[in-house]
């Protein structure tokens, strides 16, 4: 697909069905996130994919355990594909997506959160092209910041440098898929 029409059509899905996505473009996705741009050219970010259900449900129950509502509350996201905003009853911030990703960066670099949502993007962009449906998905920090979280980064050796920052969820969208909200007019101007 012509790359502003992906763009145009590609939205954040939160409606999954249990069907994996293919390793192979897993891998793709992966490639595409350690393409994005970096600040200073270090590549200081690190991907970790989860693709067992049992597992991503629970870092996802641990992605909403702290979020506090009350700081959106007023925020609406979707009709059609919920967010945890709009529906104080879900109980993982993942969704129930089959794949997540979750993105890493280095702990004390100046610009470690740009760079992994950088990265996310990358991937979002990737799966749209390969048919995958995705959400990117913030407070990788709160996730691991308790017991079971400090366990999982111990089991899957992320250096202490790193920190979690971002996820994105992968998988094929459930239901109809939904369209854009209309773009907002003047949010953008051209100087000659
Ligand atoms: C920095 C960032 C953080 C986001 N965090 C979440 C999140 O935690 N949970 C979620 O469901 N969606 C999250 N999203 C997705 C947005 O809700 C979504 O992009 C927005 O509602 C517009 O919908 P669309 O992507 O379908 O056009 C995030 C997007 C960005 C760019």
């Amino acid at each position: 697909m012509e790359l502003l029409e992906l763009m145009k059509t590609c939205r954040s899905i939160r409606k999954y069905q249990g069907r994996q996505i293919s390793r192979e473009d897993m891998e793709k996705i992966i490639e595409a996130g350690t393409y994005a741009p970096n600040a200073g050219g270090g590549q200081r970010r690190f991907i970790v994919d989860i693709r067992n259900a049992e597992l991503a449900e629970k870092i996802g129950r641990l992605n909403v355990a702290r979020f506090d509502r009350s700081k959106l509350s007023g925020s609406f996201v979707s009709a059609d594909q919920p967010s945890i905003i709009d529906d104080p009853t879900m109980k993982s911030g993942f969704y129930g997506a089959p794949a997540v990703c979750v993105v890493f960066a280095m702990k004390n670099f100046l610009y470690s959160i740009p760079g992994a949502f950088c990265c996310a993007e990358n991937m979002v962009l990737m799966a749209a092209e390969l048919g995958i449906s995705s959400c990117i998905v913030a407070r990788g920090e709160e996730t691991f910041d308790n017991e079971i979280g400090a366990a999982l980064l111990r089991e899957w050796n992320i250096s202490e440098n790193y920190i979690a920052r971002c996820f994105v969820t992968l998988g094929y969208c459930d239901g109809p898929y939904p369209e854009a909200k209309p773009r907002k007019s003047h949010r953008a101007k051209i100087i000659e």
